[in-house]
């Protein structure tokens, strides 16, 4: 399978691109600062410079079996940049898509993403923006999953998690979030659901097969 993640130089892009060479998969990252492109290279991935609020998608993700949105404005950003890369650049992926007749999208979400009244206020432009481009990409009518991780850290992975369509609030390190992600894209048991995932106490392999 041929996959193209947006977002590509990201913590859990690279580990997400370094899983699917490992498995025999074709990954391409899509970055916007070229300087990146030597990291994707020495993972084997194929590196695709397009900054996602200034131009479209539609020839990052040519060729594509399967794409995956990872990318993210950041903690720091002005709400503005919540609108343009975690609401716009998701919904130009969807376009990209349509172009490109692909119908496989992997949507890295955010927990309580579906859960307004849980949103701290300085936080509301970012959940509103990743619910906004949830619900953009359920009525696309393309073959989704939206993949809600709990709050990232940089721990080693355990491959054990919780995935669930309402979880406890919880932490995962960003490997486990890589590898949830990649065993998605070859599980289409997955295909149409949305759900958390945090640290648990199920295999990886299992927890996905079981959504
Ligand atoms: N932090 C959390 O606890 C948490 C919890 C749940 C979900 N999430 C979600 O998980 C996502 C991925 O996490 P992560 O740690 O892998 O994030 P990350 O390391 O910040 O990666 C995000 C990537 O998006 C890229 N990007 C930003 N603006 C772009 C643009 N205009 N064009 C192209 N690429 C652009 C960035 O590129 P540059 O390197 O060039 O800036 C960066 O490489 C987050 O963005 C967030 O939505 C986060």
């Amino acid at each position: 399978m041929d996959v193209v993640v947006i977002g590509g130089h990201g913590k859990i892009a690279r580990r997400l691109l370094g899983l699917l060479i490992e498995r025999g998969h074709g990954a391409r990252g899509v970055i916007r600062n070229p300087d990146h492109a030597a990291d994707l290279e020495s993972l084997g991935a194929e590196p695709f410079i397009c900054d996602l609020e200034t131009e479209e998608l539609t020839d990052a993700v040519a060729g594509a079996d399967a794409v995956v949105f990872a990318a993210g404005a950041g903690p720091g950003s002005e709400p503005e940049r919540k609108k343009t890369v975690d609401l716009g650049g998701a919904v130009k992926l969807i376009e990209a898509c349509r172009a490109n007749e692909i119908s496989r999208y992997v949507m890295v979400s955010s927990i309580n993403a579906d859960h307004p009244g849980d949103w701290p206020e300085q936080m509301r432009p970012y959940f509103e923006a990743k619910a906004a481009a949830d619900a953009e990409l359920e009525k696309a009518g393309l073959a989704h999953t939206i993949v809600r991780p709990g709050s990232l850290s940089d721990e080693p992975g355990t491959a054990m998690v919780s995935a669930a369509p309402d979880s406890p609030y919880g932490v995962i390190p960003r490997d486990d979030v890589a590898l949830v992600l990649a065993e998605v894209l070859e599980a289409d048991n997955t295909i149409g659901k949305s759900f958390d995932v945090v640290s648990g106490e199920t295999p990886v392999k299992a927890a996905v097969a079981a959504r």
